[in-house]
């Protein structure tokens, strides 16, 4: 099975757990700022990270990657997603990058894989969080970084 993991990051946390979840899936790093449409496409499983900044939005090199991704072709993709962000400092766009990423995967027929429970987080609001579930992998360096470990441990075999 072939996995790419593409990841967007400022301070290279996203970049680092991205490292973390390739080691676990054999997987194929890449920033989302060297990706093409080739690297979207030609993958068995397709995993995407980004951190959310700016009170809601995508990592700053996703902005300009979204345009790449809404190009490829994701007809009856598998595909992942992760997000990291801080539920203390932002608790009403906690992780809001996330669903940024699962609306534009879903509107291009992709098969969205690796829900996750909100159990063990608090925040208010979410764009992350459809039907009760985070629509991946949710991860929060700055106050849980010490759950992170597991957290993909648990995911990573969840998706496997
Ligand atoms: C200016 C700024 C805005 C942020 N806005 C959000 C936000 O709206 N929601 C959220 O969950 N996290 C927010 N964060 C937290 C980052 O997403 C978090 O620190 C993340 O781990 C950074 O990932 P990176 O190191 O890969 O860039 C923000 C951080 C900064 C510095």
């Amino acid at each position: 099975m072939t996995v790419h993991i593409i990841y967007g990051s400022d301070s290279g946390r996203t970049k680092a757990a991205a490292g973390k979840i390739a080691a676990k899936l054999d997987g194929k790093v890449i920033n989302i700022s060297d990706a093409t449409t080739a690297d979207f496409e030609g993958c068995d499983l397709l995993v995407l990270g980004s951190p959310t900044y700016g009170g809601g939005d995508l990592q700053a090199d996703w902005e300009t990657g979204i345009d790449l991704l809404a190009e490829a072709d994701l007809t009856g993709k598998k595909v992942a997603l992760f997000g990291l962000g801080d539920q203390s400092n932002y608790p009403d766009s906690f992780a809001d990058a996330l669903g940024a990423l699962y609306d534009v995967v879903v509107e291009k027929g992709a098969e969205v894989v690796g829900f996750t429970n909100t159990k063990g987080y608090e925040f208010e609001v979410s764009t992350a969080v459809r039907d009760g579930q985070f629509v991946g992998l949710v991860l929060d360096q700055d106050n849980q970084a010490g759950k992170s470990e597991k957290r993909i441990a648990s995911w990573t075999s969840q998706i496997l």
